[in-house]
């Protein structure tokens, strides 16, 4: 047990470091900035920090109805966020530090660096009697079995004895990163009690939903990785449904809706394939662990593998549809975002399904005017998009588009065949697509 000589910070304001400022990181930091906390932020990338610290980000969240770079801006000025690379500064400012930074998965390997050395950095300056707190989505027993020894090494203290070591998964979605910091429950354990009980109490600044108490690190670390993969199992199915539906001519989305009215059926939409950091990566997470163990997971690989098709169906719906040889072709493409309304384009579907299409000779201008990340195929305007194209294939929403502006698409698209919208976002109504002269694939 931890001593009981420990400060419980009496001192009124909690001083907290978060490690990594991406998509969590950097709108949990406010989060605990706003409700008066002096928060400094840490990330390796030295021109993110540099962006920070002139109140400059691309996320798209939004704190009630403010959006985050005002947050930003405002908390800046307040003095109560700072944004940093130095982590021995940060270290020895703060007592509550909460780790954000992610596990990588490239070729299906998981790659531990960023958490490693988030950890070594923190084991150097660490303090008696301060919290860490862990946040990533990690493989399960990471905490205690990886991250644990680390700090203990190059700190020479011990958790459960000199510092608090607690861990709580995070749930957000992107987008929402604000409200459901607020208002997601949220689960929470520690190495011991008192771990846990510190790091409820800081959690407790931000979240008014519920702190759930659970039994260990390894309880909360699985559940994590479970509810990301039960989201990949879902969709998996509703797209292998709308694989039924589509041949059997009726509308995947009205049989979607109606199957829901059941009063204990649930079913997701169909999407072009998972995009995004946290449920494409999710089973990677599970895997290693399930090795090690000899159990197998025949039904999560398949979901896995399934999904991971969905995009080579996407690209068959495009190339039946053209009136030219693919290598005399050009499609326009509406978002590029893994989600509707993100700026992140990491691990999109989208970038899969133009990767695809550029592979069999098509050529493809993309407009998205929420990602900010530079790709050869992408354009500044809907009209360079649309310029020639034989058609249209709606890979995101986002504000900033207007998917009905058929007069454009007409006044634009190539006037060889029958242009043809390939949607798969569910936003168009066929009668209104089929009116506009143009031909409607779904999935
Ligand atoms: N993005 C989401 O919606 C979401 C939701 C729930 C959980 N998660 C989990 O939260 C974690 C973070 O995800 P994210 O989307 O914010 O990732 P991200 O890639 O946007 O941010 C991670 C940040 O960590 C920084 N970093 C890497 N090594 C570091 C180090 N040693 N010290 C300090 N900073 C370092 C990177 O430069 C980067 O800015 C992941 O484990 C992810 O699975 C993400």
């Amino acid at each position: 047990m931890v001593s009981s000589q420990r400060s419980r910070e009496e001192e009124g304001v909690k001083k907290v470091a978060v490690f990594g400022l991406g998509f969590v990181g950097l709108p949990l930091a406010l989060s605990f900035a706003i409700r008066g906390c002096e928060v400094y932020g840490v990330d390796v990338n030295a021109d993110l920090i540099a962006e920070l610290n002139e109140g400059i980000t691309h996320h798209l969240e939004h704190y009630h109805n403010t959006p985050i770079q005002k947050v930003l801006k405002d908390q800046l000025e307040a003095g109560r966020f700072k944004a940093t690379t130095d982590a021995a500064d940060a270290l020895a400012n703060c007592n509550n530090i909460i780790m954000t930074v992610g596990i990588p998965v490239v070729n299906g390997e998981h790659l531990f660096d960023h958490v490693e050395s988030a950890a070594r950095a923190i084991g150097k300056g660490l303090k008696p009697n301060d919290l860490v707190l862990v946040r990533s989505t990690l493989v399960p027993g990471m905490t205690q079995n990886y991250i644990r020894p680390i700090l203990e090494k190059e700190s020479g203290l011990k958790a459960d004895d000199d510092f608090y070591l607690a861990y709580s998964s995070e749930r957000i979605a992107e987008g929402k990163a604000f409200e459901e910091f607020e208002n997601m429950p949220t689960l929470v354990s520690g190495v011991d009690r008192a771990s846990r009980d510190r790091a409820m109490e800081l959690l407790g600044i931000v979240t008014k939903a519920d702190l759930v108490p659970c039994s260990s690190m390894e309880v909360v670390e699985t559940a994590k990785v479970m509810e990301n993969i039960s989201r990949d199992v879902d969709i998996a199915m509703v797209n292998e449904f709308a694989r039924f539906t589509k041949a059997l001519g009726v509308d995947t989305f009205e049989v979607i809706r109606v199957a829901n009215t059941h009063k204990r059926v649930k079913l997701l939409l169909p999407v072009p394939v998972l995009g995004g950091y946290c449920i494409p990566n999710a089973l990677h997470y599970l895997t290693p662990k399930a090795e090690e163990m000899e159990v197998p997971l025949p039904l999560l690989r398949l979901a896995r593998d399934i999904n991971e098709h969905v995009p080579q169906f996407v690209v068959s719906m495009v190339t039946r549809n053209l009136p030219v040889l693919a290598k005399e072709a050009k499609v326009a493409v509406f978002g590029i975002a893994m989600k509707d309304f993100s700026n992140d384009d990491r691990l999109s579907p989208a970038l899969q399904v133009i990767e695809l299409l550029q592979t069999t000779g098509i050529k493809v201008a993309a407009f998205d005017p929420a990602v900010p990340t530079r790709h050869s195929f992408k354009v500044d305007s809907l009209q360079e998009a649309l310029e020639g194209a034989h058609g249209i294939v709606v890979l995101a929403k986002q504000d900033g588009i207007d998917y009905n502006n058929f007069s454009l698409f007409n006044k634009y698209l190539s006037a060889a065949g029958q242009p043809f919208i390939v949607d798969t976002r569910n936003v168009y109504e066929r009668k209104v697509v089929e009116a506009g002269g143009f031909i409607l694939e779904t999935l």
